[in-house]
């Protein structure tokens, strides 16, 4: 059972891509807590990102997880690839938001403009090599549903484009990541998990089934969550306290 579970995680991860984002960036998509020193925050399906470098900056005991940190030379070309695309994906994107929402939608991604994206992207990806040369111990090579992190030692987990964009394909799969997450957390701990499922972009039918039966089994286990829509073409988030 386990082993499948490991086996179907994996396939999913391999046709993943990844990309790197700053604090900056992330703040403008999770809520983090105001003040963060101090507290445990892991990043699920951190990529190149240096948002957990910078909120060690800030005090707190941040630790990013991610598959590829198996293989960085992987994640480095996964990241180069993705970056190569940008321009394709973006007006794929904006097209697509367009489509369902309406143009004004699109005003972030064409205000940034996709040069701007790329150059930012590469800055933040080599100074994420550069940070993870110093190897403190905070990236931690794993998967979403197999952390080697201590029951009940968390404050806080985020993951943005990674535990949803992925394992959403496969029911059992989200839900052992879940299910791993919560285990992690302390009491009182919150998630948050962004893309949500929504109407901007394409979710196959069968990923809105998933996410629809996850929301369920959280209703049925009393456990609240909270579905907040984020300017743009970021939205939406799912917020979740462990109680
Ligand atoms: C699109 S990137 C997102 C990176 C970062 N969170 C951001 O917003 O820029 C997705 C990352 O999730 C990682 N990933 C995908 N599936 C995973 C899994 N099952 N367990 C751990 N990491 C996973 C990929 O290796 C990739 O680096």
């Amino acid at each position: 059972m386990k082993e499948t579970l490991i086996q179907q995680e994996q396939n999913l991860a391999v046709e993943s891509f990844s990309t790197a984002n700053s604090f900056e960036q992330t703040s403008k998509i999770i809520d983090f807590p105001r003040q963060v020193a101090g507290l445990t925050i892991v990043d699920i399906g951190a990529g190149a990102s240096t948002c957990v470098a910078e909120l060690r900056e800030k005090g707190a005991n941040a630790l990013a997880v991610d598959y590829r940190y198996y293989n960085p030379k992987k994640l480095k070309r996964s990241v180069d690839r993705k970056l190569a695309d940008v321009p394709a994906i973006l007006n794929e994107r904006v097209n697509e938001a367009r489509t369902n929402l309406g143009a004004f939608f699109t005003e972030d991604l064409e205000i940034s403009g996709q040069q701007q994206f790329v150059r930012l992207s590469r800055k933040l990806r080599d100074r994420f090599f550069y940070n993870l040369g110093l190897g403190r111990g905070q990236y931690i090579a794993a998967l979403a549903g197999f952390l080697p992190i201590r029951s009940n030692s968390v404050d806080f987990v985020y993951s943005t484009q990674a535990l949803s964009t992925f394992l959403l394909k496969e029911a059992e799969v989200f839900q052992s990541a879940m299910d791993e997450t919560f285990r992690i957390l302390k009491t009182g701990g919150e998630i948050q998990i962004q893309p949500w499922i929504s109407n901007l972009f394409h979710w196959s039918n069968e990923e809105r089934g998933n996410a629809q039966a996850f929301l369920q089994h959280l209703e049925n286990s009393s456990i609240s969550y909270q579905i907040e829509q984020l300017p743009g073409l970021r939205g939406p988030r799912l917020k979740i306290v462990k109680n």
